[in-house]
């Protein structure tokens, strides 16, 4: 997989762990990647509450759990969950790993948001 120009190597594979979270960043945004079974993920670092450095932050399963006041991001979308609404959503990007060298490269020029995730509302 070649480096294009939507497309920008920020990391390697090996920088991060299973369940583990890296903090990157491209242009001038800050970006926190997270590894949950095996496949990476990408979105906005900067918690939307006040500020905090979600890298920081712990993850379960696929939430991230803000280390300020708690807040819970599913990385596969930067949604926020229903459970801690004083945040609100953040961007998520696409991210390709390169099969052969590990190389992680994400997208950030096509954010999602989790405004087209389907939400069971269940309670
Ligand atoms: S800064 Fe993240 S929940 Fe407050």
């Amino acid at each position: 997989m070649v480096e294009t120009p939507t497309f920008q190597k920020v990391a390697n594979k090996g920088d991060l762990r299973e369940g583990g979270l890296l903090g990157v960043q491209i242009d001038s945004k800050r970006i926190v990647l997270a590894m949950v079974e095996g496949n990476v993920y990408a979105m906005n670092a900067v918690c939307s509450h006040k500020g905090a450095p979600l890298e920081e932050g712990t993850l379960m399963g696929y939430d991230l759990k803000c280390p300020w006041h708690f807040a819970l991001f599913d990385v596969r979308t930067g949604k926020v969950s229903a459970r801690t609404v004083w945040a609100t959503d953040l961007e998520s990007y696409p991210v390709q790993v390169d099969q052969t060298t590990g190389d992680i490269l994400i997208n950030v020029s096509s954010a999602g948001s989790a405004d087209s995730a389907k939400e069971s509302g269940v309670t």
